[in-house]
């Protein structure tokens, strides 16, 4: 294993059994990977493909059928290593009845923080998860966004260098989830190794720099994002302010050399983008509303 391989899994395979030993689950299979140090990782496939039982085998709350995970140089199964790990589960178990800075100043003390470095640590964290307004407030008052970000502040207490994050924008909203992600981009800016799991293909495509596609527990597709998303055979060419005529020439160019138009149009942006800036838009201007319909409905008479 390299210094810059932080995990490596070697033909990892788990078998669920029922309560008697019968029934059998094959949720993964033979899966071989590397997660380099300082990489956004993302497992991506659709609801039971075995993410989240692989994110388990790699902190090791399971014990694998066959193969093994080799974690930050030691074996999976040795949950010592978790001191320098920090997980984010699918649904975060919190006490109801603490605020946030109680319930980050209760796991600090599990990792026997003194009591000064806890203080100014439950702060920071509370701060990097935008949280400060609601820091004395008890979870069950919590919104879905608001529990996934004390559910990060609480997977980063101590400072790990590896983080897992089991479906991190599960619940929340486009703007939530926008701040997830950005989340996910300041930590690896900070030089941390980070592993997530999504059966939504945006969130990976924004924020992973390799992906592992999972289909029934089988690794069917393993690469860079850019590298799996290129179109080798297109070009992609876009220009601002360019005549009626400037786009014939253009036109004109690529039939000369034997290529073919695909597309000549006008870009649309998305409905996330769209959205983002009308909320960006509300903020600054509060109280305007939409005066007309952008265009007429279809079935309207003029
Ligand atoms: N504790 C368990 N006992 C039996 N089967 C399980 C258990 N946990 C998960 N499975 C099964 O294993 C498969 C993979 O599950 P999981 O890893 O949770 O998938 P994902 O996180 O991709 O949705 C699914 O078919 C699921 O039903
Ligand atoms: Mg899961």
């Amino acid at each position: 294993m390299s210094e810059t391989t932080v995990i490596q899994t070697r033909s990892l395979s788990k078998v669920y059994r029922d309560f008697w030993g019968r029934q059998k689950v094959r949720a993964l299979q033979a899966l071989d990977l590397e997660v380099h140090r300082g990489e956004v990782f993302g497992l991506l496939g659709p609801n039971g493909s075995g993410k989240t039982t692989t994110i388990k085998l790699i902190l090791g709350l399971l014990f694998p059928t066959s193969g093994e995970a080799v974690v930050l140089g030691r074996q999976a199964t040795d949950v010592g290593k978790n001191e320098r790990i920090g997980y984010l589960p699918e649904e975060s178990y919190l006490y109801r009845f603490l605020n946030a800075e109680e319930t980050l100043d209760f796991y600090a003390r599990l990792f026997d923080m003194p009591a000064e470095t806890r203080r100014q640590r439950v702060d920071a964290l509370i701060k990097q998860v935008g949280l400060d307004q609601a820091r004395r407030r008890q979870l069950q008052e919590y919104s879905k966004g608001m529990t996934r970000r004390i559910g990060l502040a609480q997977a980063l207490i101590n400072d790990p260098d590896l983080i897992l994050l089991d479906e991190p924008t599960s619940g929340l909203d486009p703007i939530g989830t926008r701040e997830m992600k950005d989340m996910i981009l300041r930590l690896k800016d900070e030089g941390k190794t980070i592993v997530m799991c999504s059966h939504l293909l945006a969130d990976v495509q924004d924020v992973c720099d390799r992906i592992a596609i999972l289909y029934q527990g089988e690794l069917k597709q393993l690469g860079r994002v850019d590298q799996l998303l290129t179109v080798e055979d297109v070009t992609q060419i876009r220009a601002r302010g360019l005549s009626a005529a400037g786009q014939q020439e253009v036109r004109d160019v690529i039939a000369r050399h034997q290529g073919e138009v695909l597309e000549m149009n006008n870009p649309t942006t998305t409905l996330e983008e769209l959205f983002l800036s009308i909320v960006r838009d509300s903020e600054a201007r509060p109280g305007r509303r939409a005066a007309v319909e952008a265009t007429p409905a279809r079935d309207e008479k003029p």
